[in-house]
């Protein structure tokens, strides 16, 4: 039995390669860094779908596809109940999206993700939620529908190297989640579901709230190491570090660096984030000589997602915005090339019992 499922391979997928021992991640042929900061989230979401929708419109046509369907999704907010995190109003969201297989139905969900984040954010705050606008491009029209201006190229340009970054990465537990599901034929807003509940638990999307809970309570470079030591010895796991896969620094968190960097005003935070990385990765390794721990996604996402002012909690619903290209095009996948997904499991409970 392998309870993490680590060595088993539950699917083959043209989508995406994750190379953990070289720090390499693929997406259809290109390199991530070939596509992080060089295209949109458009054009990569085209990439990832192509071939699964007989009907995908060309690459140049996916902004104003994708743009009408944030305005047809706007037309149906659901009523979040105001006791919800953002995520969990998310996950209220992608359950009004109606169930089907078609491409109408995949953009109505990759649409929902930033339609109705920003909506349960503003709600969350008092306000009233923002309508889309059509013609602005994915990353642009999720910033001003959150904050009610138009975003600055540069903090557009973040945005959506994010999307990209985050938008597929092979057979994650949420990817995973979304094509056990799709196996089943429950289609695609059940699977995204299953992906984004998959999604938001701390071991995996998260974690980057949690980042800038730790770097705001280390407060200043000089007490990272002795922060980190108390968190270490009490059991506590370093929230940004560490991967299942990855034995090697994963390559997300320098293509998210590299969006950081382009940002007007993140040095003196990005300084102190690096000194507590540093800290941390010194730790790791004396504690856990014998197992590379090292940086991950989460940690850099932390930041720009900061850097952007997006509200900590909803950093998740973020990470889905982007990753809901990658779950659709899985569920698609799963549904053309793969089974009903049902491993066994081993019974080790009482013996029968006989009857006297
Ligand atoms: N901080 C402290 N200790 C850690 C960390 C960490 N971040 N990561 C792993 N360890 C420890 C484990 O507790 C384990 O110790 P043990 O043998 O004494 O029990 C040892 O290192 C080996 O752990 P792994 O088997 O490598 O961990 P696993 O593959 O099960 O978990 C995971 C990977 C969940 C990402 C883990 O590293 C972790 O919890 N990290 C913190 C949360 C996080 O950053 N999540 C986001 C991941 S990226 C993503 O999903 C998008």
């Amino acid at each position: 039995m392998d309870a993490g499922l680590e060595h088993v391979v539950a699917a083959e997928t043209v989508t995406s390669d994750v190379d953990g021992d070289a720090g390499r991640l693929v997406l259809r042929g290109h390199d991530l860094d070939q596509l992080a900061g060089h295209t949109t989230f458009e054009a990569v979401t085209h990439l990832l779908w192509s071939g699964f929708f007989d009907d995908l419109p060309a690459a140049r046509d996916m902004p104003a596809a994708l743009g009408a369907a944030r305005t047809q999704v706007f037309a149906q907010l659901p009523a979040f109940p105001a006791h919800l995190t953002a995520v969990e109003a998310l996950r209220v969201g992608l359950s009004h999206i109606g169930d089907g297989d078609d491409l109408a139905t995949a953009l109505r969900l990759l649409a929902a993700g930033p339609v109705f984040t920003a909506a349960a954010v503003r709600r969350a705050q008092g306000y009233e939620p923002i309508a889309p606008d059509p013609t602005l491009s994915h990353a642009a029209d999720f910033l001003r529908m959150l904050t009610g201006a138009a975003p600055a190229p540069s903090s557009a340009a973040a945005l959506d190297a994010y999307l990209i970054t985050i938008a597929d990465h092979g057979l994650n537990a949420s990817t995973f989640a979304a094509r056990v599901v799709a196996s089943t034929q429950a289609g695609l807003a059940s699977a995204a579901v299953a992906g984004l509940s998959a999604l938001k638990g701390p071991l995996h999307g998260g974690a980057p709230g949690p980042v800038l809970d730790m770097i705001d309570a280390i407060g200043a470079p000089a007490n990272a190491e002795a922060w980190i030591d108390a968190a270490l010895a009490r059991g506590d796991r370093l929230m940004g570090f560490g991967h299942r896969v990855y034995r090697v620094r994963d390559p997300r968190a320098d293509a998210l660096k590299a969006a950081i960097v382009k940002l007007p005003k993140t040095t003196g935070r990005l300084a102190f984030a690096e000194a507590i990385e540093s800290a941390a990765l010194n730790k790791l390794a004396a504690r856990y000589p014998t197992r590379t721990l090292e940086t991950n996604v989460e940690f850099y996402t932390a930041l720009l997602l900061e850097a952007l002012r997006i509200p900590r909690e909803a950093f998740t619903c973020v990470f889905a915005c982007g990753r809901l290209a990658g779950w659709i095009a899985h569920a698609r996948e799963q549904l053309a090339t793969g089974r009903l997904v049902r491993p066994k499991s081993v019974y080790v409970g009482p013996e029968v019992r006989v009857a006297a």
